[in-house]
């Protein structure tokens, strides 16, 4: 971890899942896309910013054609849970009867999946799946659960390879806890 360690008084604990640990599942997630989606036109929607180095790597793994955009959305603090979602970008790429797979960084309550699957469901995909690097495994209740999953991540603050804490650490090439 050397000089990354400590940013703006924030310190790392530990290395959660190093460099190759994330190259190897991340291989191996590319090939069980592949493999799920024999036809159709694949579109692989990251949602900004954390699913940023995840999303660019994964793509690289996935043979076979597809389209990346991205979806960039407001979260509120204490909206009541059937609130909408302000898109910030609205992926440009129309998904009417197109397979989607949603790639996001981590899920820790859910939120952000239940909201962005109704907003999704409404533009009419052909399918809808969600990728997640990482699942907390606390959600109580999932719109939609995820399809496929990175691993089962410990209930710490995890920064690193896109994830952030106020917007540092997103450049670390590995995932570590925050002490
Ligand atoms: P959810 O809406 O509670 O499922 O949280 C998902 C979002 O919260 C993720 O896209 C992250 O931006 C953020 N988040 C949740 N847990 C962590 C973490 O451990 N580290 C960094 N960001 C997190
Ligand atoms: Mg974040």
């Amino acid at each position: 971890m050397g000089a990354l360690k400590q940013t703006g008084g924030k310190q790392l604990a530990r290395i959660v899942f190093d460099e190759a640990t994330l190259a190897a599942r991340v291989r191996a997630l590319g090939r069980e896309i592949a493999a799920a989606y024999p036809d159709g036109d694949l579109l692989v929607l990251g949602l900004l910013k954390g699913s940023f180095i995840f999303l660019s790597d994964l793509v690289r793994r996935i043979e076979r054609p597809l389209q990346v955009d991205f979806l960039g959305a407001a979260s509120y603090e204490s909206r009541q849970s059937s609130g909408s979602v302000r898109l910030v970008y609205d992926p440009e790429t129309p998904l009417e009867g197109k397979h989607i797979l949603l790639v996001e960084d981590i899920i820790e309550t859910g939120n952000t999946i239940n909201r962005l699957v109704k907003v999704l469901r409404e533009r009419r995909p052909g399918s809808l799946n969600i990728c997640a690097l990482l699942h907390k495994h606390v959600a109580e209740r999932l719109e939609l659960e995820p399809a496929f999953v990175g691993f089962s991540a410990p209930r710490e603050f995890l920064v690193g390879y896109g994830l952030d804490h106020a917007e540092d650490f997103r450049h670390l090439p590995y995932i570590a806890s925050l002490s």
